[in-house]
């Protein structure tokens, strides 16, 4: 049943939440993730639907929503612009009124952030950000659990992103405030972070290299993403010519520190942002990182939906 709360909490953006909430996020995916592997039954969301609204492509965010609704007991819709009155010009805020009084929680993947941000203003239920062009907050959920689950803590490190200053980066920036780890970051002339639009408090906890090799220098963790994100396949041509020495290689993960490890959200273009050898290699933890998309959004929708449990 829908309840009609006047004041839902939402994820929108990272900093959206607390270093102590995610403390206890990542000690709930913890415990889910052990009951799932360990074929235990765990309901808490019956009767709870979660409406998903589509507006580009996707894999992994589908699936480990609405696998992950599933699993806690609830049921997931899959809407997109493609055949839903959404592509047809209904205001954005109807659509918000209307879906938000038919489910109990609702992700959103679309284009600017300011889409999401007045579907918010008027949802009378938790809305979540499942990719915009400026953020993936869901994404470095999962990211800084797995970092935690290989290494331990994140606090104090060193994470080097190599590449675009997209969504992806942003939102490991204001990771970095929220948990104390400094991020050094390597784009191509012209593709630099915008504090601003990356939504930053400050500019303490990154460090721009014009040199990749200097960036990945050290670091703890390697990290990259596409260099043409969705919405900007226009850009494309440029871009590959723009980024060409931008690509995560063997090379460069050994100016990390040894034990490096690297992540990439995934889908990758194997020979563009990163070297096959370094994808597939064996400090690469990218296939728990995007299995750990499942666990971590299991435990932020039971937040969500019915706040802090014990177990
Ligand atoms: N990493 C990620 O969000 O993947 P999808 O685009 O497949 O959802
Ligand atoms: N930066 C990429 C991430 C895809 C998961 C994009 O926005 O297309």
């Amino acid at each position: 049943m829908a309840k009609a709360d006047p004041a839902p909490r939402h994820f929108l953006q990272f900093n959206d939440f607390s270093r102590a909430e995610f403390d206890y996020l990542f000690a709930r995916a913890r415990w889910i993730k052990g009951q799932f592997k360990s074929y235990q039954q765990y309901w808490p969301l019956s009767d709870r639907t979660l409406v998903m609204i589509f507006e580009k492509a996707s894999t992994r965010t589908r699936l480990s929503f609405e696998a992950g609704m599933q699993q806690l007991g609830g049921s997931a819709i899959y809407l997109n612009t493609r055949d839903s009155q959404l592509g047809r010009g209904e205001p954005v805020e109807d659509a918000a009124q209307v879906i938000s009084r038919m489910s109990d929680i609702v992700m959103i993947r679309t284009f600017e952030q300011e889409i999401i941000e007045r579907f918010a203003a008027n949802s009378r239920v938790p809305v979540v950000n499942g990719l915009t062009n400026e953020y993936h907050p869901c994404q470095i959920l999962a990211d800084i659990f797995t970092y935690i689950e290989h290494r331990g803590s994140i606090e104090g490190r060193t994470v080097a992103w190599i590449g675009d200053s997209n969504n992806v980066c942003n939102t490991w920036l204001q990771a970095a405030e929220v948990f104390g780890f400094n991020v050094h970051v390597s784009t191509p002339p012209g593709y630099e972070v915008e504090p601003e639009r990356a939504g930053l408090y400050g500019t303490d906890h990154y460090e721009e290299f014009s040199d990749p090799m200097e960036a990945a220098s050290g670091a703890d963790l390697v990290t990259t993403d596409v260099w043409t994100s969705m919405g900007f396949e226009a850009e494309n041509e440029e871009r590959l010519r723009d980024f060409e020495d931008w690509q995560v290689d063997a090379e460069m993960m050994q100016v990390a520190k040894p034990d490096a490890l690297f992540m990439h959200c995934l889908p990758a273009h194997r020979g563009e942002e990163v070297a096959a050898e370094v994808i597939d290699g064996p400090q690469s933890v990218v296939w728990d990182e995007a299995e750990n998309r499942l666990h971590a959004q299991k435990a932020l929708l039971e937040y969500l939906l019915i706040g802090r449990v014990n177990g």
